[in-house]
């Protein structure tokens, strides 16, 4: 819940009203719409009980399996045949009648005022606090339209409420997950084969209001679809919305019923231990995306894995930044064959040392040992940095001799940091000259080198430990080592490993 959500719940629970400081958030009184909803939920009910067309609807409901006790939990009721029920009953006075069309339980039509339902199967929608917000009426038969809701009205928007969660939340001590339906019927019959976690959106597609009032609920919504055409373009658009919202801690799964069947009619034939076993299958919200853009191209082709990353690219880039949408990220890249930093755009680097990123055109594409010495040249007092590592010497590879002669004399002659020319001087009839030269003179930008320098050279480390363990190898391949002089000078290579 939000903040004041929250404090509005526990203000409920203590019988107490929030104080409201200014005008802005009191907004217009809605009590009178919420009591007249109440009514008209209390009226609809009890003409399921006692009005003499009842039995129609008694039977209808029961022909579908639909039991007392649950009718009872979701307070069903049932509006009877005619123009003015509701407002013979409760429309006595011109206040009353103003509410009644407030809360969208009227239709006003030349001047003349009628009940909006008329002999329908009444589900009342209750938000979060249980307040009757809306109604969705079914028709008893086959005819058009099969369902009516109650409009947006001052205390109804289908954009956020959901049918079922005040119901889940009255029975359920704490709910695990939610499942997401498509239907009021399928709310109602999952909760009487004890699935009582299932909400319904009142008609339209998933919007990111519901999945936020999802996810403050529950860690984990799993969409149930049907399994036909337009159950999988639904589920699609669900995908959508939910990617940014898939916050750390959130999860959401996939489920796709067979053809034909909705939840309703499949808890009925298979029972609840089976349904349940569907929902514990669901797909992953990744498994579905991948499975879904893996049908639309060819992927034994690379072609067709091109095509791949293409699609999925800008879907990934909805996640939230975060580990979600790394691995999502490097399953793509497993998927189509290369690395995830191929699609990423920034991506965090995980190394030991932090690499500080120089600017565009300068040390990047340069070696390690050229990068070293141009570095030198250009601030030779990093020669002076304590604890420099050393242990690159060795290393069989072009410039590392100059490297290491430029760095010892840097540090037996400190002054020279400060005399460029003395220095050069060292190497003036020697053709390592020309090329010093030319190194001090790259353009850098100016900053402080450290970590570059440090990097480099840690760099050359890596190099020589690599390649002392080759050479390693290859003589105890050879037999001029045994196998223990080989491990004894692994040893030595890692110390401590
Ligand atoms: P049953 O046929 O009673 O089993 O209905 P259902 O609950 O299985 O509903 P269905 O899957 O046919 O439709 C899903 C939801 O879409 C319903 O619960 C309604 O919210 C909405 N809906 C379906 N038909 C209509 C309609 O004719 N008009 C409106 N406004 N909404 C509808
Ligand atoms: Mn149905």
């Amino acid at each position: 819940m939000s903040f004041v959500e929250a404090v509005e719940e526990l203000a409920h629970h203590a019988g107490v009203e929030v104080p409201r400081e200014g005008s802005q958030s009191t907004g217009p009184d809605c009590r009178p719409l919420y009591a007249a909803l109440e009514q008209a939920a209390h009226y609809y009910a009890e003409q399921l009980r006692t009005h003499p067309q009842a039995n129609r609807a008694v039977t209808y409901l029961k022909q579908r399996g639909l039991s007392g006790e649950i009718a009872k939990d979701f307070n069903i009721g049932y509006c009877p045949p005619g123009w003015d029920n509701l407002i013979k009953h409760q429309g006595k006075d011109p206040q009353a009648l103003k509410q009644l069309r407030e809360s969208g339980m009227t239709l006003e039509s030349e001047n003349r005022c009628y009940d909006r339902f008329r002999d329908r199967i009444m589900f009342p929608i209750r938000d979060h606090r249980g307040r009757t917000v809306g109604f969705g009426g079914r028709i008893l038969g086959d005819e058009k339209p099969k369902y009516l809701n109650s409009p947006e009205t001052p205390v109804f928007h289908k954009s956020r409420e959901l049918y079922g969660l005040y119901e889940a939340h009255k029975t359920l001590q704490k709910i695990e997950r939610l499942l997401v339906v498509e239907g009021y019927m399928d709310v109602v019959a999952l909760a009487q084969f004890g699935i009582r976690y299932a909400v319904a959106t009142l008609g339209t597609a998933t919007t990111p209001d519901h999945l936020e009032r999802i996810f403050r609920t529950v860690p984990e919504v799993i969409f149930c679809f049907d399994g036909d055409r337009a159950g999988r373009d639904a589920g699609w658009k669900a995908l959508n919305t939910t990617l940014p919202l898939m916050r750390e801690g959130r999860g959401a799964r996939f489920l796709f019923l067979p053809e034909g069947e909705d939840p309703d009619t499949l808890v009925r034939k298979e029972g609840t231990a089976t349904f349940e076993q569907r929902i514990q299958n669901a797909a992953p919200l990744s498994d579905f995306l991948f499975n879904k853009l893996s049908e639309q191209v060819d992927m034994s082709s690379l072609d067709g894995r091109a095509r791949l990353a293409e699609l999925a690219k800008p879907l990934i880039a909805k996640l939230p930044q975060g580990i979600f949408q790394e691995m999502m990220n490097k399953h793509l890249g497993e998927l189509v064959g290369l690395e995830s930093a191929r699609f990423t755009s920034q991506q965090p680097q995980v190394t030991s040392t932090p690499k500080p990123r120089p600017k565009r055109g300068t040390l990047q594409p340069m070696s390690p040992v050229r990068r070293a010495i141009t570095l030198l040249l250009k601030q030779p007092e990093l020669a002076q940095i304590p604890d420099l590592p050393t242990n690159w010497e060795a290393l069989n590879k072009p410039g590392v001799d100059l490297l290491t002669e430029l760095l010892h004399t840097l540090q037996e002659t400190p002054s020279l940091a400060t005399n460029k020319g003395a220095l050069f001087e060292r190497w003036r009839d020697r053709k390592e000259g020309k090329y010093l030269s030319k190194l001090a003179n790259s353009k850098l930008p100016t900053h402080d080198y450290t970590a570059e320098f440090t990097d480099a050279l840690t760099h050359l480390q890596k190099q020589l430990e690599g390649q002392s363990q080759d050479l390693l190898l290859e003589q105890y391949r050879q037999g001029a080592i045994t196998e223990e002089q080989y491990k004894e000078r692994l040893r030595q290579l890692y110390p401590g490993r």
